[in-house]
């Protein structure tokens, strides 16, 4: 599989935001805007937000059937999960049950105000690896090949916020490894590094919800639509916290060759216990006001549509998808971000 580097997706990701219009996206967009003007007091910006969200939503959905999958049919994977955390299994499959629902109810929100869901159906392209408990169903996202940034366990534990500029170091250096297993009869050892990657996997999805769907929350227009964005971001973040309490009982890896390296976060404690949001800098930077326990980022240019779809892009999950799919993602975050509260 073509290997593109992350310069070259943000481009494929920007590209695709100016082509979207041209592919279709642009009218659905505008029907969208046509549906706002005559016919509610929901706006088209929000419905914009929606759209967007439905799709990460579909994003989700598809990943954590993968995981669900693998650990209820694989049992390699499931026993190197469980070995971690064997809460972890319950976790996973309820996570999935969470992020259906949540595509799921906003699909059926939007046609019950009369407005066409993006059509995904024709991105389902991906084939999962040919493995034990793995459906061989074609899908949205590619788990074989993932870059994942794990800054998020020091940024919470730290007032640092990224809104500002903060940057927080990796805690792991998880680049172009497989977060599940990619043929049968693997060892334990690459099994062990496989569930370490896909449990980092796991948090750093979920923060990035988290923080999404916060940053929308001031361009809403429609209560209902508030109220939807409001009620669903928040379970990302609980799951997000749910999944932090297994990292603390990661005891490290260590590949053969050395390449690979995860923490041991079970030798200390009070770091891994520390899993609330410490309070950060929030709203203004510099001392004007006080520290505030919250989740973080929560601004358009590190939390929006468009920095979510680069850095999933960025991280390889969509590895193999076409140009189309691009530059549908790229022209529904592009309108997704540019949403404000009381316009339409
Ligand atoms: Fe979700």
């Amino acid at each position: 599989m073509e290997k593109i580097d992350s310069k070259a997706r943000r481009d494929v990701l920007k590209a695709g935001a100016m082509a979207g219009a041209a592919l279709g996206l642009g009218s659905l967009i505008t029907d969208d805007r046509a549906y706002a003007a005559g016919k509610s007091n929901i706006t088209a910006d929000d419905i914009a937000i929606l759209q967007f969200l439905r799709v990460a939503e579909a994003l989700e959905t598809d990943l954590w059937e993968q995981y669900t999958e693998l650990v209820e049919n694989n049992p390699g994977y499931a026993a190197a999960i469980k070995d971690v955390d064997p809460a972890l299994a319950q976790w996973i499959m309820d996570t999935v049950r969470d992020e259906r629902s949540h595509y799921t109810f906003i699909t059926a929100y939007l046609e019950s105000i009369g407005v066409t869901p993006a059509d995904l159906s024709g991105f389902y392209t991906l084939p999962p690896p040919p493995v034990d408990g793995l459906a061989p169903t074609l899908r949205l996202t590619n788990l074989t090949d993932l870059t994942v940034n794990t800054n998020w366990y020091a940024r919470y534990r730290t007032s640092a916020n990224p809104d500002f500029g903060d940057q927080s170091p990796q805690i792991a250096n998880i680049v172009n490894l497989p977060a599940i297993p990619t043929q049968n009869g693997l060892d334990a050892g690459t099994l062990k590094q496989i569930a370490y990657t896909s449990i980092f996997h796991f948090a750093s999805i979920e923060q990035g919800g988290a923080s999404l769907y916060t940053q929308f929350l001031p361009k809403i227009t429609n209560l209902d639509v508030l109220r939807i964005v409001a009620g669903i971001g928040p379970t990302e973040a609980i799951h997000f916290g749910v999944f932090q309490t297994a990292l603390g009982r990661m005891d490290g890896y260590t590949s053969p060759d050395g390449t690979v390296m995860f923490p041991n976060l079970s030798n200390n404690r009070q770091l891994s216990f520390s899993v609330m949001p410490a309070p950060c800098n929030f709203l203004k930077t510099g001392g004007a006001l006080p520290l505030n326990s919250v989740i973080r980022p929560s601004s358009t240019p590190v939390a929006g549509a468009v920095a979510a779809a680069t850095g999933l892009t960025n991280s390889g999950l969509f590895t193999g998808q076409s140009q189309a799919f691009f530059n549908a993602a790229g022209a529904l975050a592009t309108a997704a971000d540019a949403a404000k509260r009381g316009h339409s």
